[in-house]
């Protein structure tokens, strides 16, 4: 069990699944976990993972970065919802359904990604963490940290509300705040870890987020009886949860649990910062930085992200697109998501179903179809 190579998304280079990964040794780009899928047997891994049902996302470990014999660091992450809506799916002739990653144990689908990340770097012998962080994975890491018992260090642009800083200090973090945006705190960041050793785990900085995130993936399918979605909306800031959603259909295929997963994945930005969007339109490969980036969606206010190029491919590749909604639109289907349905969602899940709406009215979406909103974090985290 555990991956048996890595390989950078970009240039292709394989690197051993040793201690201390980060990115790829020659580009700078992403690595990507490799598991020998071939040898899995579909139908064994769905009894197993159902059998694990209710423990969290650790269940699919056949698929994560662990040996046989090593134990996560948790605090059983995973195994959130995927809630049927009552009213907006009729009124939008879809079979709309939300991923509700609020459930998690810091309150957003960043847990997932940390406890992968920080699990694999604790056993594999690092002194402590540092991340550059809208918010959200400042809070995931600060927590799961703490359970592994090593110190953690966060970078916060200063104008993240005080919440989030409490919520990381209570999880005994050090925080420090950047004047700038979250690329500012990307230097600082960085510049902290190559002095003092600590381990970043800066988005695609390493490779084992992503396999974190990419359970939200395997979660829905799931759900869906073993049936991938037609369509999923993904609020977009590094990207990492929609990499690892379509990285994790591949998988799921070649392992022959899914014998086919044709989902399309849309990703949606906020008009005052939507690199992904203005790049898919240009039809470029990769995304220039977004200049004067400005959103209230926190966690979308990422003028630049290292997985640019695996965001475009996969949007491309699956036929799907990318999608720019304003702050005051997410806004309003945030409160709909809350009053209509029941969701507690923060504003990046608003722009999920703001960005459906919109691509249901262009035809993008079809009527009937089974369509996915990641509903990302909760709104109390603000
Ligand atoms: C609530 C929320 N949604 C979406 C995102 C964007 O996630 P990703 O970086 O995986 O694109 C973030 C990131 O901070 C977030 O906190």
């Amino acid at each position: 069990m555990g991956p048996v190579k890595l390989e950078c998304g970009a240039c292709g280079r394989v690197e051993p699944f040793e201690p201390g990964a980060t990115v790829c040794g020659a580009c700078g780009k992403p690595l990507l976990a490799r598991y020998e899928t071939d040898a899995l047997d579909g139908g064994e891994l769905r009894r197993a993972w159902a059998e694990r049902r209710g423990t969290g996302m650790w269940r699919f470990r056949e698929l994560l970065p662990l040996r046989a014999d090593e134990a996560p660091v948790t605090l059983g992450e995973g195994d959130t919802p995927l809630i049927r809506t009552r009213e907006l799916g009729p009124e939008l002739d879809l079979d709309l359904r939300v991923k509700d990653e609020t459930r998690n144990p810091t309150g957003s689908f960043k847990d997932r990604g940390l406890s992968a990340a920080v699990t694999r770097a604790a056993l594999d012998g690092q002194p402590g963490f540092v991340v550059p962080s809208a918010g959200n994975a400042a809070a995931a890491l600060a927590a799961f940290a703490a359970r592994a018992g090593l110190p953690a260090r966060v970078y916060l642009p200063a104008d993240t509300p005080e919440g989030v800083r409490r919520r990381c200090r209570h999880y005994g973090a050090e925080v420090e705040e950047v004047d700038g945006l979250i690329t500012d705190c990307g230097r600082e960041a960085a510049a902290y870890a190559r002095e003092t050793g600590a381990f970043s785990v800066s988005t695609l900085h390493e490779p084992y987020r992503l396999e974190g995130k990419k359970t939200m993936m395997l979660e829905i399918v799931e759900a869906l009886g073993w049936r991938a979605p037609d369509a999923i909306v993904y609020p977009t800031g590094g990207g990492t949860g929609l990499i690892g959603s379509w990285k994790v259909l591949g998988e799921l295929v070649a392992a022959g649990v899914l014998e086919e997963a044709p989902t399309r994945m849309y990703a949606v930005q906020s008009d005052g910062c939507a690199p992904m969007v203005r790049a898919w339109q240009e039809g470029l490969e990769e995304a220039p930085e977004w200049e004067a980036a400005s959103t209230v969606a926190y966690g979308l206010r990422v003028p630049r992200a290292l997985g640019d190029f695996l965001i475009l491919r996969a949007i491309r590749e699956t036929g799907g697109g990318a999608i720019a909604v304003s702050d005051e639109a997410m806004r309003t289907a945030a409160d709909e998501l809350g009053s209509r349905e029941g969701i507690d969602a923060a504003i990046e899940g608003g722009a999920t179903l703001a960005a459906a709406r919109a691509l249901r009215e262009a035809g993008e979406l079809e009527a009937g179809e089974t369509v996915v909103l990641f509903n990302t974090g909760s709104q109390l985290a603000y």
